[in-house]
């Protein structure tokens, strides 16, 4: 079974509450556990990035999904690869919140101090994650 990773970024429609990020964890991590995903999001109260990776059938099905969801739109893939190993193996979806999303970490892997993922190529979107797992505790 092929391992793939996909990172996609996406926009939060105006009418879509915030707190909306606890029902989508939630359903995220039921169907994951149950589909052998694992990775990260990062929410901005704007702007969603998100880092899948499992099994190319999996990581597949899943993505079909995230694009039907009305929670967000304006979705664009910034990286899809096939991978040797995990990266996120702790968490089914552990969460960035805003407040890790510092101005130190988006100088470092963008060109601007705030957090658009739109703006970021997929392997720095890729590279910011890796940096990021290190504060992410294990809720699963
Ligand atoms: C920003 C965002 C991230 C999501 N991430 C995942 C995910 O990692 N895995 C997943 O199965 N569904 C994810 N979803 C939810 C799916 O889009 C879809 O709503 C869900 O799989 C449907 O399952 P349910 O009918 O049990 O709620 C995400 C949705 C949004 C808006």
């Amino acid at each position: 079974m092929y391992l793939v990773r996909l990172i996609y970024a996406s926009r939060k429609p105006r009418d879509i509450v915030d707190d909306s990020i606890n029902d989508i964890l939630v359903s995220a991590r039921k169907h994951n556990s149950a589909n052998s995903i694992t990775g990260l999001l990062c929410f901005n109260r704007k702007y969603f990035l998100q880092c899948i990776e499992g099994s190319r059938k999996k990581v597949n099905e899943t993505y079909q999904r995230i694009l039907k969801d009305e929670r967000h739109e304006d979705i664009i893939m910034l990286d899809y690869c096939e991978i040797i190993k995990r990266e996120f193996t702790d968490w089914s979806m552990g969460y960035i919140p805003d407040s890790s999303l510092t101005h130190d970490i988006n100088l470092k892997f963008s060109g601007s101090s705030e957090f658009d993922p739109f703006e970021m190529s997929g392997e720095s979107a890729h590279q910011m994650m890796l940096e990021l797992k290190e504060q992410v505790p294990v809720v699963d």
